[in-house]
């Protein structure tokens, strides 16, 4: 498994990094477990999780970082592993209303490192943006809580980009480390953006791309595999409704074809396409990816040696509908 230099940074993770969305109440405590032991056999040591993760399912509050929490303290794997989680995220029900006052991204943060039984985050991220509060009071907020050792590093999800260019043009005027990773949805099977529910997300587009090629800022995308639709598509599984209504569209069918025409050609698996087509691109990304069973892992984790090149990288991508 290669890692990645996340750049202004000392953190060198694995190639792919683990979601966690579910665990603890979608995906029981158990085997949450069993996907973090065989993530780490494989060479894995990037973990994302955020406060609000599964709390929109029956079962404990905060149960990703609680689950990851008992998992690190069982293992004994702090040390070795680089986590990452995400506060100021609304309250589910009240999506429109912001969260991201400095008492509350610290309190947040607080929560958070209370969760995960731990005293510090390697990568902490913004879950959300409120774009009518300033960048200077955000970025005073996030570095004191470096100054203080609470968390290593700070970056955003679901940002715009003139925002995010906002943000680091006031952390360098400061002489201050700014976002050093973006998270967003991204993933080779461009998802029909009229399908997406919530409205406070934010995909990579043309004009991200380009700031990120520009300066180099490490994209860490969710939704990397769009739901194993492709590797479903391939193996002519069942794909749900809803992810057929996302992905289904006739450019996705042609990158599909691409991407099997690439698989006969190289021997290399759907899945292991599908991600180095995102851990191959001219600036640092790392997919999260959100697996189900030990198994997924596995196959998830063998597109961390794969290295496309970038003649492929866009040959894949194609047209961009
Ligand atoms: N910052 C944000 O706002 C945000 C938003 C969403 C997610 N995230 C993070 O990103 C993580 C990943 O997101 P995601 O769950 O949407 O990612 P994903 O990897 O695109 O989708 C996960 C689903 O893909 C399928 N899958 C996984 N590995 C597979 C494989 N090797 N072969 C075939 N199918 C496979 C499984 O579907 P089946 O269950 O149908 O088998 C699994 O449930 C989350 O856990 C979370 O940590 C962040």
């Amino acid at each position: 498994m290669r890692n990645t230099s996340i750049p202004q940074t000392d953190l060198t993770p694995s190639a792919i990094c683990l979601g966690s969305s579910h665990f603890g109440n979608g995906i029981a405590p158990a085997d949450a477990y069993a996907l973090l032991d065989m993530y780490v056999t494989c060479g894995g040591n990037f973990i994302d999780t955020a406060a609000v993760y599964a709390n929109w399912l029956p079962g404990e509050k905060n149960s990703s970082e609680k689950t990851i929490g008992r998992w690190l303290a069982r293992t004994g794997k702090r040390e070795k592993l680089f986590i990452g989680t995400k506060g100021a995220h609304p309250d589910l029900a009240t999506m429109h209303i912001s969260r991201m006052s400095p008492r509350e991204i610290v309190d947040d943060l607080n929560s958070s490192l209370g969760n995960l039984q731990t005293d510090w985050i390697d990568l902490y991220w913004l879950h959300r943006d409120d774009p009518a509060r300033p960048v200077a009071e955000i970025i005073d907020t996030l570095h004191a809580q470096v100054v203080a050792g609470k968390i290593r590093y700070f970056g955003c999800s679901n940002w715009r980009v003139d925002r995010i260019a906002e943000a680091q043009t006031y952390a360098g005027a400061k002489g201050i480390t700014g976002f050093v990773a973006n998270q967003m949805r991204w993933s080779l099977a461009a998802m029909d953006p009229k399908t997406e529910s919530d409205p406070t997300t934010v995909a990579m587009d043309g004009e991200s791309y380009a700031y990120h090629r520009q300066s180099g800022l490490a994209a860490i995308p969710y939704s990397s595999q769009a739901g194993g639709y492709f590797q479903k598509m391939a193996e002519r599984r069942e794909v749900r409704p809803a992810q057929q209504k996302s992905y289904g569209s006739p450019g996705n069918a042609r990158r599909l074809a691409r991407v099997q025409q690439l698989a006969q050609e190289t021997g290399l698996s759907v899945s292991q396409i599908v991600l180095a087509y995102l851990t191959s691109q001219l600036f640092p990304t790392i997919p999260i990816v959100g697996c189900r069973t030990v198994a997924q892992v596995e196959e998830s984790m063998q597109a961390g040696d794969v290295q496309l090149t970038n003649a492929q990288v866009v040959w894949l991508a194609g047209e961009s509908a």
